[in-house]
């Protein structure tokens, strides 16, 4: 018989992302649909105060004391080195404690403990949980699972499998919002309304199939049904059917494309990818040209001065190094957003965004 968690995890994605939910403000954040456009406005804001607050000693000291009282718990049991490095510093910047399991052969679970209890245990000692997991689900299955428990904390999802990867869909919104509207971002303190992206242009390029970076943006850019999204794979790694149903229920632009280079030119935003052949079966990418969808200095050429080209990273040759000095390239400037947008994170879960706020209006002009 199936358990009251795995019945709610068969129910529709919308049901189940109001139980992600607590008083009006989301409690888990696990799902890229569940970030209406208020709050990713509100999120990229407060991560551009953290920015500027955290610049100076002063304001660092005043981050610092924030979550002092608070702990986090890491459990990251698939191989990760921004999220993570990202994440910690995030907690430091916050002032939260945090521990960490890397390595599933170093907890109970070689005793037999199932991976739930690990979760149920971790919910007894911290404060919340941000877990990147190789399970499609999994992450969001633990957050139903604490749902039950008496002593309830938030799970934050690092990535979850093939399927999403939210805190890096947020950091890379953030990105484009720098790239497109500068410093308008914290104007929206001052009640000015932002519209980042009228009309722009973003191609996803690469293996979109298996990429959850792209999934989880896809599903933010949907808030912004003014933009025109230009997926380009190869047949084989092309996006799900289900993220494009997505688009059409948002009336969202999209084309599906097995080329990058003839509309590069028209391009406001590229979305550079790997190819996931970590989810090979028998060994398919290395069959595939994946060079067609490569960015070389020479394509730049033909670019918009003002594109930006991103990255989630690791890249491995699809964006070539001799790239990286070009100031269109924002792959950089993602990773350290990821620390800005991850900290405001941890501060809006533990509802002490409202003092980022006020602190940056009476230290800092717009
Ligand atoms: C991505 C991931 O893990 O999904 N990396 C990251 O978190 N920045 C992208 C990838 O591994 O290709």
């Amino acid at each position: 018989m199936a358990t009251r968690v795995e019945e709610i995890m068969q129910l529709p994605a919308r049901q189940r992302v109001e139980r992600l939910s607590r008083a009006g403000q989301l409690f888990h954040v696990v799902l890229a649909q569940q970030f209406s456009r208020n709050f990713i406005d509100d999120i990229c804001m407060l991560a551009e105060m953290v920015r500027r607050i955290a610049g100076v000693r002063i304001g660092s000291d005043f981050l610092r004391n924030l979550l002092a009282h608070r702990r986090a718990m890491l459990y990251f049991t698939q191989p990760s080195t921004r999220t993570f490095l990202s994440f910690t510093s995030a907690c430091q910047i916050v002032g939260a404690r945090y521990n960490e399991v890397r390595d599933p052969k170093t907890s109970s679970e070689v005793k037999g403990e199932s991976e739930e209890d690990a979760v149920r245990v971790f919910s007894q000692y911290f404060d919340v949980i941000i877990m990147r997991h190789p399970q499609e689900g999994f992450v969001e299955k633990t957050a139903h699972l604490i749902n039950e428990m008496e002593r309830t904390i938030p799970v934050i999802n690092g990535g979850s499998g093939k399927d999403q990867h939210p805190t890096q869909a947020l950091l890379d919104i953030y990105t484009l919002y720098q790239a497109f509207s500068g410093g308008a971002l914290v104007s929206r303190a001052a009640g000015a309304e932002i519209d980042p992206f009228p009309g722009k242009k973003i191609a996803m390029v690469g293996d979109l199939k298996r990429g959850r970076t792209v999934r989880s943006l896809s599903y933010l850019l949907c808030r912004y049904p003014q933009v025109q999204i230009f997926f380009c794979s190869p047949p084989e790694l092309a996006i799900g059917e289900d993220i494009l149903e997505y688009l059409r229920e948002h009336q969202v632009k999209y084309q599906v494309l097995s080329e990058l280079d003839h509309i590069l030119p028209d391009m406001d935003a590229v979305y550079m990818t790997r190819i996931q052949d970590e989810h090979d079966v028998a060994g398919e990418s290395s069959k595939i040209d994946y060079s067609r969808f490569y960015i070389t200095p020479d394509k730049l050429k033909r670019c918009k001065p003002a594109l930006a080209i991103m990255h989630p990273l690791p890249r491995r040759l699809e964006i070539h190094v001799e790239c990286d000095t070009d100031p269109r390239a924002k792959y950089w400037q993602q990773v350290q957003n990821g620390m800005w947008m991850r900290a405001a994170l941890l501060a809006y879960v533990f509802n002490t965004s409202q003092r980022i706020k006020d602190y940056y209006l009476e230290n800092y002009t717009y």
